[in-house]
């Protein structure tokens, strides 16, 4: 099975399996209750990945409040593979509703939450620790110093960060370069088929500056899988979308067509939609790692097989083309297009040659020209 072919994470020395075990739904607590796991019907899917060969496993404190940590830190301890596995949590969210400084991304929630995810991961180290989301205020090279100190500390391996303006990743990694401290080698991102948004500027951003993107709800949660239909207010079917999708996000007429053309795909491949939706994910410019949640271990099972086959360039090109979006504004500026009518008229300018390695650069000031 392909999940035992390892890369590396972004510029860094880590080798991850290119599908990552999510842990959201391990727990019955908080925020993820709804469609949360007791720790027994978690174990299954946890040991499937495992016997699979994955290594790369994601979790966060505020997942089913602090319970995803517990029950991965107990499967964890229980399949003796701390060494082997690359445990994955992330800070930000809130664990005291009215502390000023039990959420948020100062030094203070920052350190806070790295001993509470370790005492509850039942583990003296963190192989990746990520910021969850941007805080709005916290200067980020507070952040940067404190992952550093963290890194030296043994307290973590990695750093990375989550859902943040790709602005905010990019002065991150800058600022970490001009200082030598410890770098951002990863950045965990909303990214599938039918959510293309990170295709503006993350994704360049991840691959100049080192950064490879781990790509949640690479399903969108469910509705790539094709079990579900549209419906009066939404859309219908059995799963954790099925009730939430009649007040969630509208489902529209662009989302129903991009569906037909991945059923489309997947039918002539002869594999399921979801192994289509995740192939294409894991295999799009920039994705280090395809985040998978699944229900059971069945589902997860037949999600693993997702990158035992090739998706040939035409049929990528035709989901491609049913999942686009145009750019708007000032982006519609950087398509081959524009540049070769307006930028480069009458010439061909364009990437370097399949093979051309560019010698990787330390920005450490010293070293600066
Ligand atoms: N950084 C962040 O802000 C952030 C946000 C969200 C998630 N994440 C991470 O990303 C992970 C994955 O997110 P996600 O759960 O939204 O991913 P997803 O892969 O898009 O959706 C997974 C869900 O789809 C359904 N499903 C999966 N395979 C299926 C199959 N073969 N047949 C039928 N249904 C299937 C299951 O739900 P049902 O059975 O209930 O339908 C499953 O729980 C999370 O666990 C978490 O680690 C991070």
């Amino acid at each position: 099975m392909s999940l035992d072919h390892y890369y590396l994470l972004g510029r860094s020395g880590l080798r991850v399996s290119r599908l990552s075990l999510g842990t959201m739904n391990f727990g019955t607590g908080g925020f993820h209750a709804a469609y949360g796991k007791t720790e027994d019907e978690a174990r299954p899917i946890f040991r499937r990945y495992l016997e699979a060969g994955g290594n790369f496993i994601d979790t966060a404190d505020f997942y089913t409040a602090g319970e995803s940590e517990t029950i991965l830190g107990n499967l964890v301890a229980e399949a003796k593979v701390r060494d082997k596995v690359v445990l994955t949590t992330k800070f930000t969210n809130s664990v005291a509703p009215g502390d000023p400084n039990a959420g948020g991304n100062g030094r203070k929630h920052m350190i806070r939450a790295v001993e509470a995810s370790l005492r509850r991961l039942r583990t003296d180290y963190l192989d990746l620790f990520l910021l969850h989301t941007w805080d709005r205020i916290t200067p980020v090279e507070e952040v940067m110093r404190t992952f550093d100190d963290l890194t030296t500390a043994g307290k973590i391996r990695y750093a990375g960060l989550s859902d943040v303006p790709s602005w905010y990743a990019a002065r991150a990694q800058t600022y970490a370069e001009a200082h030598a401290l410890a770098p951002v080698v990863s950045l965990q991102l909303p990214y599938s088929l039918i959510d293309r948004t990170i295709e503006q500027e993350h994704v360049t951003m991840g691959q100049t500056l080192g950064l490879g993107i781990t790509a949640w709800s690479p399903l969108g949660g469910g509705f790539l899988t094709g079990k579900y239909r549209p419906a009066d207010r939404g859309l219908a079917g059995e799963g954790r979308l099925g009730d939430a999708g009649q007040a969630g996000p509208a489902w529209t007429d662009r989302d129903w067509r991009l569906l037909a053309a991945l059923e489309s795909v997947a039918g002539e491949l002869g594999v399921t939609m979801a192994q289509a939706a995740l192939n294409w994910v894991a295999t799009q410019p920039g994705i280090a790692s395809a985040i998978v949640g699944a229900s059971s271990a069945s589902q997860l099972d037949a999600n693993l097989g997702a990158l035992d086959f090739e998706l040939p360039a035409e049929l990528r090109a035709r989901l491609d083309e049913a999942g686009t979006v145009p750019p708007a504004s000032v982006y519609r500026m950087f398509t081959p297009g524009y540049q070769s009518w307006l930028v480069n008229p009458g010439v061909k300018v364009g990437d370097k040659p399949a093979g051309y390695a560019p010698p990787v650069r330390n920005w450490a000031p010293e070293n600066s020209d």
